[in-house]
């Protein structure tokens, strides 16, 4: 699968308020390739070979801008912000003051709210970088913006590297105290998008602990072990193993939906989940500095949606892994700070790394 390495674009359709949005492709010498719009900063799809070289699609989503202008519940392949998972009651304190977070959610605000991230057009620039291609997307999100305090200026760089990673460099910097959870969205489907089930994947977390949930999907606070429940993915274990297990979290969630405390919590580049799929051989490691990461396995998903190729996804046809710190974080003392100040910069970057195996 040779091919020039490279970044293009082309126009993709119009904002409801007439800008125009675009789609980038990535490309690497091994015929990797990953197409990214600006809307969102959505990843549209990702191709890369299976055991037999035979390129595939592995990520959910859609043909056109108009099915993600569309969906405002899957968070298809976008960019999350200000807040990757939910803030209870989308309400916080910070230096003494209460802050109200547009709720979106229940009683609660998930990923940044109303208009997060993954609705707003990113400002893009295509490079070309010693590690491979790249595109540099920038947000400024005002001051107030669904309830968040400072200006918040982001900077997102995707990068596809010559040994097939998609790697992520998130930065940000504010002009007043705030709180901030930058994540990716994509939803993998290693067989293939369209493809059916995700539960034969097998999987493996490396973490020995979790956060649990309340009914609402909100973190108790406490910090358990994974042993002895059906959430430890310590060792390589298909997904659809234990996902029926009568235990109280996987009902509360409808199956995985969880924010794994991953064991490195050094801030540097760390392996964080494996995921293989048995059937066409593709696998994917997720390396982050990111302390969290929530697996989830689209149990929202359902037959309603028509995605890309008109193939229908239903519940559990593909997972998520969202780098992050832990959901509600704000409310969560004990929980890794989610502050950032003016001074500060933020700087998070995970990569998703394909391959197969045998
Ligand atoms: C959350 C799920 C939520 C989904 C929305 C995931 O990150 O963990 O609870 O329903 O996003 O598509």
């Amino acid at each position: 699968m040779a091919a020039t390495p490279g970044i293009t674009s082309q126009p993709w359709g119009k904002m409801p308020d007439g800008r125009p949005v675009q789609l980038f492709t990535l490309a690497n010498a091994r015929g990797m390739r990953v197409a990214i719009t600006n809307y969102g900063g959505i990843v549209q799809s990702i191709v890369v070979p299976d055991r037999h070289g035979k390129p595939g699609d592995v990520v959910l989503g859609y043909n056109s801008l108009a099915g993600y202008l569309g969906d405002t519940a899957t968070y298809f392949g976008a960019l999350i912000g200000r807040y990757a998972n939910r803030i209870a009651f989308g309400r916080f304190t910070l230096d003494g003051r209460v802050y109200r977070l547009a709720i979106n959610n229940g009683k609660n605000s998930l990923h940044g709210g109303i208009y997060g991230f993954n609705r707003r057009l990113w400002t893009a620039r295509a490079r070309t970088t010693p590690a491979g291609p790249a595109l540099e997307l920038r947000y400024t999100s005002q001051d107030g913006e669904e309830g968040y305090p400072g200006e918040l200026a982001v900077r997102v760089v995707y990068t596809l590297t010559a040994n097939d990673g998609l790697r992520i460099v998130y930065t940000a910097t504010t002009d007043k105290d705030t709180v901030l959870n930058l994540t990716n969205h994509t939803y993998f489907n290693l067989d293939g998008e369209g493809h059916g089930s995700i539960l034969p994947t097998v999987m493996t977390i490396y973490a020995h602990h979790y956060t649990p949930i309340n009914a609402n999907l909100i973190p108790t606070g406490k910090i358990a072990p994974v042993e002895g429940t059906p959430l430890d993915f310590l060792r390589p274990t298909p997904v659809g193993a234990r996902i029926r297990d009568n235990f109280a979290q996987l009902k509360y969630a409808g199956g995985y939906d969880f924010n794994y405390v991953l064991d490195s919590q050094s801030g540097r580049l760390a392996l964080a989940a494996t995921a293989v799929d048995p059937r066409s051989g593709r696998r994917l490691r997720v390396y982050t500095t990111q302390p969290g990461i929530q697996f989830y396995t689209g149990n929202f998903l359902n037959s309603k949606i028509r995605g890309k190729h008109g193939h229908v996804y239903n519940f559990r046809d593909g997972f998520t892994l969202e780098t992050q710190h832990y959901p509600d974080s704000p409310n969560h003392p004990n929980f890794p700070t989610t502050e950032l100040k003016p001074g500060q910069t933020f700087r998070q970057t995970t990569v998703y790394a394909f391959g197969t195996v045998r």
